[in-house]
C-alpha cells in the first residue's frame, strides 16, 4: 500500500488507486472532464494535471498510480497556468450560446472558467466551428456537436456500459467532432445516462430542455419505483414556479450514486417514468352510486364507508378482502396488515401485482415491476394469483360481500375475470390510489393516496436491500398517503395508534417482523442497508 503527500497532506491507499482518487480522498478536489470514475480512462482533456516531483513533466492525475514516496503538487502556479491554458483551448471555438444553453447552471466549462479559468484570451476567437445545432440523435439526446469538449464520455459510456457503441469521434485534429455512426439512432435503454455524463450542453436531455433553469431545481433523495431494482436517484422538482407551462412540479429524475444498486446510473424507463406524479391524478375522495361520481371531503368519504365496512366486520369479515400493492411502502403494507388482519381479523389479506414477466437485462432493469415485493414478503405477504382468483370467483358467486384494492388495476390484471362489473355489484368496493385506472373508474369507494414522490417511507429492493423514500413535493389535491389514510381508518373504527411519524411505524415494523431486527432509519441512511 503505497504512502504518498498531495499539498502536504499524507495518506496510504491501496495499490492501483490514481492520484485523482488518492486526492478526492484527501478532499482535494483536481478538475476534470473526460475522467469519469465509472468509465475507462481515456486522458484526452489535460485538465487533471498535477506536478509530481522528480518527474520531468505535469502528469494527468487521472491516469498517474500513486507510488510509495510521491511527492504531488496540485496548486502551484505551473498547474494553475496549465489549467487556465487548456480551458482557453477548449473555449476558442466553443460557441458563445451560454445564455440561450439550457445546461448552463450545470456546465462544467462555465464552472471551470470561473473557478480556474479567467484569462485574458489571446486568441482572435473567429468560431470556426460551425455544426448543426439541436439535432436529435434518438428519443431523449439532443446533440450539438459546436459545444462538445471531445471527452469521449459518451463514446465510453455506449462503448463500455450499454455495449452498443454508438457514438463515435468522426474526422481528424481540429475537425474531430462528435457524432453517432451513420443510419444508427441513439435508442437504447439507459441512453438519458449520456446527457448526464456529458460536462457541457452539447448532450441535452431532450424531455428537460427548457422546461427549467437548474437553480430553481429542489433536489430530493429517493428510490426509483419503477421495478425491483429500487436504484437510487434525485427527485427535481420546481416548486416556485409550480403552474409554469404544463404545470408539472416534478422536472427530472436524476441517477444518485450507490454502488451496491445502481452505480452511477438509471434505465430510462425509471427516469422518464415519473409523469403520473403530476398527470391523472385521483385529487379528492369520492363515492359512485348508479353511475354518478360525487367528490366528498375525507371526513364524509371516511364517515359514509365505514357506515358499511363497519357493520360487515361485525356480521361477516369471511366475506371481506383487501388487495395490497408492492407498491406501497414497508410501513404500509405493515399498517394494512395490522388494521385489517391483527385488529379487524380479517382472513383475505393478499398481495396483487403483475407477476415478474417484463423486461430484464444484465445491467439494471428487472422483470418485476414493483419497488417492494421482497418487503411485502419479509412481511408476510407473498403474491398467489389463484388466491385473488378464488376470490374473485367468490365475488361472482355472491360469497364474497366487499373488496378493498390498494393502488393496483384489476381489471386489466385479471381481464377474465370481468372485475369491473363485480367492483359494481358488490355491497361495498373502494380503490384506494394515486392514479385513475380501470378499476378506479369502477369502484364504489374512491380514496386519494399521495404517490411515492409525496411521502416518507422504506422499501426493500429483489436483493433484500432496504432504502428509503423522501417527501419532495406535498401531495396535489388532497391525497394522503396510504399510511395516513390506515391510520384514519384505525382511529375512526376505535383503534389508538401512537405513530406520529413513519419513522416510529418503522421501529415498530423492525421489533415484529424478523428480516427488519435492529434496523432504524439512522443505519439505513442514505445508501440503504442489506438485511
Ligand atoms: Fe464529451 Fe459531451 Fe462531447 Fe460526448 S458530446 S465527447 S460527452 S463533451
Ligand atoms: Fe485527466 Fe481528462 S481528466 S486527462
Amino acid at each position: 500500500m503505497p504512502t504518498l503527500k498531495i499539498d502536504e497532506k499524507e495518506i496510504t491507499v491501496e495499490k492501483g488507486t490514481t492520484i485523482i482518487r488518492a486526492a478526492e480522498k484527501l478532499g482535494i478536489s483536481i478538475p476534470y472532464y473526460c475522467w469519469h470514475p465509472g468509465l475507462s480512462i481515456a486522458g484526452n482533456c489535460r485538465m487533471c494535471l498535477v506536478e509530481v516531483e522528480k518527474m520531468p513533466k505535469p502528469q494527468i492525475s487521472c491516469h498517474i498510480q500513486c507510488q510509495d514516496g510521491m511527492v504531488v503538487h496540485t496548486q502551484t502556479e505551473t498547474v494553475k497556468k496549465l489549467r487556465q491554458h487548456v480551458l482557453e483551448f477548449l473555449l476558442v471555438n466553443h460557441p458563445l450560446d451560454c445564455p440561450v444553453c439550457d445546461q448552463a447552471g450545470e456546465c462544467w466549462l462555465q464552472d471551470y472558467y470561473m473557478k480556474h479559468g479567467l484569462y485574458e484570451s489571446r486568441l482572435d476567437e473567429n468560431k470556426v466551428k460551425k455544426s448543426a445545432k439541436a439535432v436529435p440523435i434518438g428519443p431523449t439526446i439532443m446533440l450539438d456537436s459546436e459545444r462538445c469538449i471531445l471527452c469521449s464520455r459518451c463514446v465510453r459510456f455506449s462503448d463500455e456500459i450499454t455495449k452498443t457503441g454508438e457514438f463515435g469521434i468522426f474526422n481528424r485534429g481540429d475537425h474531430s467532432e462528435i457524432g453517432i455512426y451513420p443510419d444508427r439512432e441513439l435508442n437504447n435503454k439507459y441512453s438519458g445516462n449520456e446527457a448526464d455524463i456529458c460536462p457541457v450542453g452539447a448532450l441535452t436531455d431532450r424531455d428537460f430542455r427548457f422546461k427549467c433553469r437548474v437553480w430553481y431545481l429542489k433536489k430530493t433523495d429517493s428510490v426509483c419505483p419503477g421495478c425491483a431494482r429500487g436504484c437510487n436517484i434525485t427527485i427535481e422538482a420546481n416548486l416556485e414556479r409550480p403552474q409554469h407551462g404544463s404545470g408539472e412540479r416534478v422536472m427530472r429524475l436524476k441517477p444518485r450514486f450507490n454502488d451496491d444498486v445502481n452505480d452511477w446510473w438509471m434505465c430510462d424507463a425509471g427516469r422518464y417514468g415519473y409523469k403520473f406524479i403530476d398527470h391523472d391524478r385521483i385529487m379528492e375522495p369520492a363515492y359512485r352510486k348508479d353511475g354518478q361520481l360525487k367528490t366528498l371531503d375525507w371526513n364524509e368519504a371516511v364517515a359514509g364507508f365505514l357506515t358499511i365496512f363497519r357493520a360487515m366486520t361485525a356480521q361477516s369479515k369471511e366475506k371481506i378482502a383487501v388487495l395490497l400493492s408492492p407498491q406501497m411502502t414497508n410501513e404500509e403494507l405493515y399498517l394494512a396488515k395490522r388494521l385489517f388482519v391483527a385488529e379487524l381479523g380479517i382472513k383475505k389479506v393478499l398481495l396483487v401485482g403483475t407477476n415478474p414477466d417484463g423486461d430484464q437485462d444484465e445491467l439494471l432493469i428487472r422483470s418485476d415491476k414493483h419497488p417492494n415485493r421482497k418487503g411485502a414478503e419479509y412481511l408476510g405477504l407473498i403474491e398467489e394469483k389463484s388466491s385473488v382468483i378464488k376470490v374473485l370467483n367468490e365475488a361472482e358467486k355472491g360469497d364474497l360481500k366487499a373488496l378493498l384494492v390498494f393502488g393496483q388495476d384489476l381489471v386489466s390484471l385479471y381481464p377474465d375475470q370481468k372485475v369491473d362489473h363485480l367492483l359494481q355489484q358488490l355491497s361495498l368496493s373502494a380503490f384506494i390510489g394515486s392514479n385513475h385506472n380501470f378499476t378506479s373508474e369502477q369502484a364504489q369507494w374512491i380514496f386519494p393516496a399521495a404517490t411515492y414522490a409525496e411521502k416518507d417511507g422504506t422499501c426493500t429492493n429483489f436483493e433484500g436491500r432496504v432504502q428509503r423514500i423522501q417527501k419532495a413535493l406535498p401531495p396535489l389535491g388532497e391525497p394522503k398517503p396510504e399510511s395516513e389514510i390506515l391510520m384514519l381508518l384505525a382511529e375512526r373504527l376505535g383503534f389508538h395508534w401512537p405513530y406520529q411519524s413513519q419513522e416510529e411505524i418503522f421501529n415498530e415494523l423492525s421489533r415484529s417482523a424478523p428480516q427488519f431486527k435492529g434496523l432504524t432509519y439512522q443505519k439505513i441512511g442514505k445508501e440503504g442497508i442489506k438485511v
